[in-house]
């Protein structure tokens, strides 16, 4: 319920303040398209599941890639009907039959099968992963590719280098968004730099959904926007992150075929000024392990 109201409400203003998303992921899609175009194994002909599509952000940067013009039949799926919309809309402009779904992986026909499911910016969100990946490998077949991107990079977030980094990435740029600060800052320094921030937003879609949570008496006083992330971005605030070690293991069904990471000032790439930009670039060319976001892909197998 929480997480529901909270994304409906964010939709209103999520391209607005996740526009550093829309800048910088277009290249790790580019990354993990070359990979999956470079297993040799990929049909001309394809269909993708976006699982939390949002906005349609994610399918529409796939699109842009050489993978994604193999794309024939794109669904959608989300728990916020007003992400939705904005995805519906947006799928106007895309060269492919669109099917959307609301609700959680239950919410898809019986038997549907992909063979790409994406989950960018997702999984942090899923308070189950376990099951969550059960789901997904229910509706592959062998041979069919998970990505996932845009995940705190769970293995690294006590990285003292990461740490470095961070501490000087928050130094030489403004500050963006909560989840890059949120494991480096004590809480006042978050407080202050959420008000700087998210001033706007936060007397509309953080009260939008307090609101909501009052008059369904979910809640019987009104949360602060740390509360209220606390349970919408669960794996952010328990400190775990995701951590493709735990995957490995959870993903039984799946081989890794592909691995990055990036964001190595907790930032993305656009947010940075030129001297860390090539540093961030050095990093991603050497396939630096531990930067603040995670991006892999995964092969269904026969098993
Ligand atoms: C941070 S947004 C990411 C949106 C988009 N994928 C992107 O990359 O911009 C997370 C989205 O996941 C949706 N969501 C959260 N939990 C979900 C679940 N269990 N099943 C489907 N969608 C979910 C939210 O409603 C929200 O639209």
């Amino acid at each position: 319920m929480v997480n529901t109201s909270f994304h409906e409400h964010e939709a209103a203003v999520y391209d607005e303040i996740h526009q550093a998303m829309w800048k910088s992921l277009p290249e790790h899609f580019s990354i993990i398209s070359d990979r999956i175009l470079a297993t040799g194994s990929v049909p001309d002909s394809l269909s993708l599941l976006d699982i939390g599509c949002g906005t349609g952000l994610g399918t529409e940067l796939l699109l842009h890639t050489e993978i994604g013009k193999r794309v024939r039949e794109i669904h959608l799926l989300d728990t916020s009907s007003t992400m939705m919309d904005h995805a519906a809309v947006r799928s106007r402009n895309w060269p492919a039959r669109t099917f959307t779904y609301l609700g959680g992986m239950a919410a898809l026909p019986e038997d549907s099968k992909f063979d790409l499911v994406l989950a960018s910016s997702v999984l942090h969100h899923i308070p189950n992963l376990v099951c969550f990946f059960e789901h997904v490998a229910g509706v592959q077949r062998p041979g069919s590719f998970f990505i996932h991107l845009q995940d705190p990079n769970g293995d690294y977030l006590d990285d003292p280098e990461l740490r470095h980094r961070t501490a000087l990435g928050a130094k030489n740029t403004q500050p963006q968004l909560p989840r890059f600060i949120l494991r480096f800052s004590p809480g006042r320094i978050l407080r202050r730099v959420l008000r700087e921030l998210t001033g706007r937003q936060h007397e509309t879609y953080i009260d939008l959904t307090n609101k909501d949570l009052l008059a369904t008496e979910v809640i019987t006083s009104p949360l602060t926007a740390e509360e209220i992330w606390s349970v919408t971005d669960v794996h952010l605030y328990d400190g775990l992150g995701i951590s493709l070690g735990v995957m490995k293991k959870e993903l039984t069904k799946y081989e890794l075929i592909h691995t990055h990471s990036y964001a190595f000032f907790g930032h993305l790439s656009s947010d940075l000024p030129p001297p860390l930009l090539l540093e961030e670039r050095r990093l991603l060319r050497n396939n630096a392990p531990n930067g603040m976001d995670l991006a892999a892909v995964w092969r269904r197998c026969n098993c």
